[in-house]
């Protein structure tokens, strides 16, 4: 892997509970300790339904990136990567088209502090610990550049980050930078929570147990079609996650309206 940048900022305070850790918990993965499965237990006593929406945007992005495979897509960008493990873009890539790139783009320490330990001394992936509201950060750091080259189609996901920003922040003008600077072809895959009583039952838990969670923006599904303004939406357009092109019987759940999160994929003409 390249030289990771340090993530530079903390988003949640010190003393809170490592969010990126209990989903990795919630994931089946192995970069939590006991404390954060204490955490998450707790968690999802009061809402049992947030595993299943953290389980069931790591199943939409590598439905994604298996699509995008499919289209001959080898370079991927995923904005608010989460921890780089089980089954994440990265290792799809290698059992199919190993000389694909890949760059996550994360924030969070815990996220950094994992990608260091799993990804490196592997080819074709880095990880840039850098706020995805400075895309020319992102776009001309070095590391970007060896593995990304944005004359050829790029595969970019930002998969349940966008509710990190407010409307003030305007995340439907920082995809469109993104998009204005990516070629003919590129594909950009989001998905978004909208509102819902266990995500709000589950934020609650959280700040009644630990402090304030990270503020977010539930946006429903056409506040997320203004984020493909310019695109062409590939079928089945925006819809639930678990009914986005679903491959197994276990990616579409018994109530896949329950999981109140939209998404979609967008084409650049
Ligand atoms: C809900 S998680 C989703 C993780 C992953 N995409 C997935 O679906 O499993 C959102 C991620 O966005 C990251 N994030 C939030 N704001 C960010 C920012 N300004 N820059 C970079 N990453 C950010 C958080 O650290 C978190 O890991």
């Amino acid at each position: 892997m390249a030289t990771p940048i340090e993530a530079q900022e903390v988003l949640v305070g010190a003393g809170n509970p490592s969010i990126a850790r209990i989903n990795d918990y919630w994931l089946g993965g192995s970069h939590h300790d006991q404390v954060h499965a204490d955490q998450a237990v707790q968690l999802e006593l009061c809402a049992p339904h947030i595993p299943y929406l953290v389980r069931a945007s790591r199943a939409l992005a590598g439905r994604m990136v298996r699509y995008l495979l499919d289209q001959g897509v080898r370079q991927f960008v995923d904005l608010g990567s989460g921890i780089p493990t089980m089954s994440h873009i990265h290792e799809i890539v290698a059992d199919t088209e190993p000389g694909s790139t890949v760059v996550y783009v994360d924030l969070d320490p815990d996220v950094a502090e994992v990608a260091r330990e799993v990804l490196h001394a592997q080819e074709n992936v880095t990880y840039l610990g850098l706020d995805i509201r400075q895309p020319e950060r992102i776009l001309l750091a070095p590391e970007f550049q060896q593995l990304i080259d944005l004359d050829r189609p790029v595969g970019l996901l930002a998969i349940e980050t966008l509710l990190y920003f407010t409307d003030a922040e305007d995340p439907a003008k920082l995809i469109a930078t993104y998009i204005d600077r990516l070629s003919p072809g590129s594909y950009v895959g989001l998905s978004h929570c909208s509102e819902n009583a266990e995500l709000r039952t589950g934020l609650n838990t959280y700040r009644r147990m630990f402090g304030d969670p990270p503020d977010v923006t539930l946006r429903d599904r056409d506040q997320l079609a203004t984020f493909f303004s310019g695109l062409s939406l590939v079928e089945p357009g925006i819809v639930n996650v678990p009914l986005w092109n679903p491959l197994t019987e276990d990616d579409v759940g018994q109530n896949p309206e329950l999981a109140h999160m939209y998404t979609g994929l967008g084409r650049k003409p």
